[in-house]
C-alpha cells in the first residue's frame, strides 16, 4: 500500500498536538499526519531552518484534507528546562489544552564507550531521555485536564546491540521503562505508549555508508527501509481514540528487523 492509498479520517479534529524533533524525518511526518487528521500541531525543533519547512508541509497536509488542522513552529531545545516552561505557558495562554505529546527528538553520537566523551554521553542522555521527563513535568497538568496521551519514540536499539551506540541504546532502553512507568503514574487520565522504529529512511541516515544501508535492508523481512510516514501512522493510532484501551504498550515498526538473525 502506498501513502497515497491511505484514507484519512478527522480523528484529531479540534485537538492539539505537540511533536518534538518535528523539523525532520519521523517527527515531521507525524506532524503532517496529525495535521491532516484535523489536529492543530505545534512542531518543536532546535533547528529553525528545517522547522520552517516542516511547518509548511504540515500546513499543506492540513489544507489538503480540510479537516480543520493547522501547524505552528516552536523553536525549542528539548533538553532545556526553561524552554519547557515557555511551552507550557504558550499552551495555557493559547488553546488551553493538549491532547497528544509526541516526545520524539533524539541525537546519536556513534562511538564505543572508551572513545565517547563524557560531554557526548551526557548530551545524549539529556536530549534523548531527560527531555521526556522535562516535557511530562511541564505538561502533565494540561494533559491530565484534557485527558490526553503521550507517545514516546524509542528504537530497536533498545533491544539489540549495534557497534558504537552505548548512550543512544541506553536512552532508548530507558524510554521503554519510562513509558510504562508514566502509564502507571498518569492513568486513568493520560495514556502513554511507545513506538519502537527500526530502519526508517530519514535524514538521520545521511552519513551511513551504502554497504551499511544494504546490511540494514537485508536484516528486515520486508526487504526495504521504512518510511517516516509508516511510524507516523503508529503514533497517530496510539494518540487517537482507536487506542482508547491501549496504555503502557510498545509497538515495533521495523519491517521485521528485530526478528531476523541478521540484525543481531
Ligand atoms: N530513522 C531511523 O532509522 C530510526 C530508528 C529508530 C529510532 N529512531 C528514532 O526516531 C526519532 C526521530 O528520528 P529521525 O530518523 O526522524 O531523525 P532526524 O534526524 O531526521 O530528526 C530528528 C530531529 O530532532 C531534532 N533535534 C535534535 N536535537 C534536538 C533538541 N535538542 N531539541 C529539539 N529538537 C532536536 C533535529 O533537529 C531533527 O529535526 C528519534 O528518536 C530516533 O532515535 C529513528
Amino acid at each position: 500500500m502506498s501513502e497515497s492509498d491511505t484514507v484519512l479520517a478527522p480523528r484529531f479534529r479540534g485537538k492539539v498536538a505537540l511533536v518534538t524533533g518535528a523539523g525532520s524525518g519521523i517527527g515531521a511526518a507525524t506532524a503532517s499526519r496529525l495535521a491532516a487528521e484535523g489536529a492543530h500541531v505545534l512542531l518543536a525543533d532546535v533547528d529553525e531552518a528545517s522547522l520552517g519547512l516542516a511547518v509548511e508541509a504540515a500546513g499543506s497536509a492540513a489544507r489538503a484534507t480540510g479537516f480543520g488542522g493547522g501547524a505552528e513552529g516552536l523553536p525549542l531545545d528539548v533538553a532545556d528546562e526553561a524552554g519547557w516552561a515557555r511551552v507550557a505557558r504558550h499552551l495555557e495562554d493559547g488553546p488551553g489544552r493538549l491532547d497528544l505529546l509526541h516526545s520524539n527528538a533524539a541525537i546519536a553520537v556513534i562511538q564505543p564507550a572508551d572513545r565517547l566523551t563524557v560531554a557526548d554521553w551526557h548530551r545524549q542522555l539529556d536530549v534523548n531521555l531527560t527531555a521526556t521527563f522535562l516535557a511530562v513535568r511541564a505538561l502533565a497538568g494540561l494533559l491530565t485536564r484534557t485527558g490526553g496521551s503521550i507517545v514516546i519514540t524509542s528504537s530497536v536499539h533498545a533491544m539489540r546491540g549495534l557497534p558504537g551506540r552505548p548512550a543512544y541504546a541506553a536512552t532508548k532502553g530507558a524510554l521503554l521503562s519510562l513509558g510504562r512507568q508514566l502509564a502507571a503514574d498518569y492513568g486513568p487520565d493520560v495514556r502513554v505508549n511507545t513506538v519502537v522504529p527500526g530502519p526508517i529512511m530519514s535524514p538521520a541516515w545521511a552519513d551511513v555508508s551504502e554497504p551499511d544501508r544494504e546490511r540494514s535492508i537485508r536484516a528486515t523481512t520486508l526487504a526495504r527501509f521504512g518510511r517516516p510516514s509508516e511510524v507516523a501512522a503508529a503514533v497517530a493510532f496510539f494518540g487517537s481514540d482507536d487506542a482508547s484501551y491501549v496504555t503502557g504498550a510498545s509497538l515495533v515498526v521495523d519491517g521485521g528487523w528485530s526478528v531476523t538473525a541478521d540484525s543481531a
